[in-house]
């Protein structure tokens, strides 16, 4: 685990882009895999300004983003993918046909499921996955005791990620109990990962990474396990 520390969220945000940057210029067909919440948007800044000035194109890239709340249409403005095509999707020429977000709704989830996991398989697998961390410790909607074997499957949501993530809707009881999100296992399979960390209350879970324990209590801990995890942790996280 290559641990890179800065002082502040430009920085996490300029380090993370230049680390995509590259990797896009030297394989255009990049399969990325994409996050919400606050910590990856300044990354996602950088790449529109990036695919704008024209130094990347997206035009052959695929990208397959890690959950999505049960519940929520696609129009909601609180659903996932409302939320990628905001902040990334409709400011650069990646295909609309080419940007998978998992379903929300869904008659048949575990069917949906299983097409979300073959879907990712098939496309050869993802290159480059980007996370962001829950104060809990979760990846993705993986919530803490979430098995390291688990694939694309429904959650229920824990009470501290509902909530922190309570923020963005009205009030929380119109935050979703559940979520559908790629497996510790799915995360696990991409050939690369970078995890930034930057956001109120996530000193414990920094302090408890860096630890160095692996346990499926702490769901971010199995990123030991990986050959290939750059963790960007901007230092104004301590602080809070
Ligand atoms: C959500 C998402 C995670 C994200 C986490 C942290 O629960 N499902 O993928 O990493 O929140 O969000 P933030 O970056 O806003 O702190």
């Amino acid at each position: 685990m290559n641990i890179i520390e800065v002082l502040n969220y430009e920085e996490m945000s300029t380090r993370a882009f230049k680390l995509i940057r590259e990797r896009l210029q030297s394989n255009p067909a990049l399969k990325l895999g994409l996050a919400t919440g606050s910590t990856p948007i300044g990354t996602y800044k950088a790449l529109i300004q990036s695919y704008e000035e024209g130094e990347i194109s997206f035009e052959k890239v695929l990208s397959f983003n890690l959950d999505e709340y049960v519940g929520l249409e696609v129009t909601d403005v609180n659903s996932y993918r409302y939320f990628m095509e905001e902040n990334l999707f409709k400011h650069i020429d990646i295909k609309k046909e080419n940007t998978f977000v998992p379903t929300g709704k869904a008659k048949d989830f575990v069917k949906e499921c299983a097409a979300y996991e073959e879907l990712i398989a098939k496309s050869g697998g993802v290159d480059v996955q980007i996370l962001g961390i829950g104060s809990n410790g979760h990846i993705g909607f993986n919530e803490p005791e979430t098995s390291f074997n688990s694939l694309t499957h429904v959650v229920d949501l824990d009470k501290r990620t509902i909530e922190a993530n309570s923020r963005f809707f009205h009030s929380i009881n119109e935050v979703p109990n559940q979520a559908v999100t790629m497996g510790i296992g799915t995360i696990m399979k991409s050939k690369e990962i970078i995890l930034l960390i930057s956001g109120d209350n996530k000193n414990e879970a920094i302090n408890q990474l860096l630890s160095g324990e692996i346990t499926e209590t702490f769901p971010a801990s199995v990123l030991h396990q990986h050959p290939n995890v750059t963790v960007i942790i901007n230092q104004e996280s301590y602080l809070t």
